[in-house]
């Protein structure tokens, strides 16, 4: 396993549109692996997407603390409801924060690193982090908002979690 450097602003891979997986081989278990290790090196970190360490692929990790990490693969949105203004910050834009409009829960599906369907039903912070990191999957920072980017400040630049 390996902790991988977190690409920052304005790293082009984070621009790019990333490509589905085929096929969950060694070489996306590694992936995989060494995304929970470089998500989980920093106790804020909480979701990470393979972009952010430089991979384009539709892959993303999420560890919600005292929950279990989430693995999905080629995630997809397929139902979301409501609406909020939350803060949201992101390790690829270290030392800001700006306020964005996110759902109030989601429904994703996507696969496992061992390939099982997976539906994951979410509200709260791990709603936010499965929209914040599927954004990063189609080549969007929260930045990219426009509310966002209105209401962006700047913070110590402690890690930011997404
Ligand atoms: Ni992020």
């Amino acid at each position: 396993m390996a902790v991988l450097p977190i690409r920052i602003v304005p790293d082009s891979v984070l621009k790019q549109k990333a490509k589905k997986v085929h096929a969950i081989d060694r070489s996306i278990k590694k992936l995989v692996r060494d995304m929970l290790e470089t998500m989980h090196v920093e106790p804020g970190r909480v979701g990470l997407a393979a972009p952010q360490v430089g991979v384009p692929l539709r892959v993303i990790v999420i560890g919600i603390p005292e929950e279990e990490d989430i693995v999905l693969i080629n995630p997809q949105i397929v139902r979301r409801r409501g609406e909020r203004i939350i803060d949201e910050g992101c390790l690829s834009v270290p030392g800001y924060t700006g306020q964005i409009k996110r759902a109030e829960a989601v429904t994703v599906k996507g696969k496992d690193q061992n390939g099982k369907e997976l539906r994951v039903k979410a509200e709260g912070l791990l709603a936010q982090a499965l929209e914040h990191e599927i954004d990063h999957l189609n080549g969007t920072l929260y930045i990219d908002h426009p509310e966002a980017r209105e209401t962006l400040r700047k913070i110590q630049p402690e890690e930011t979690g997404l």
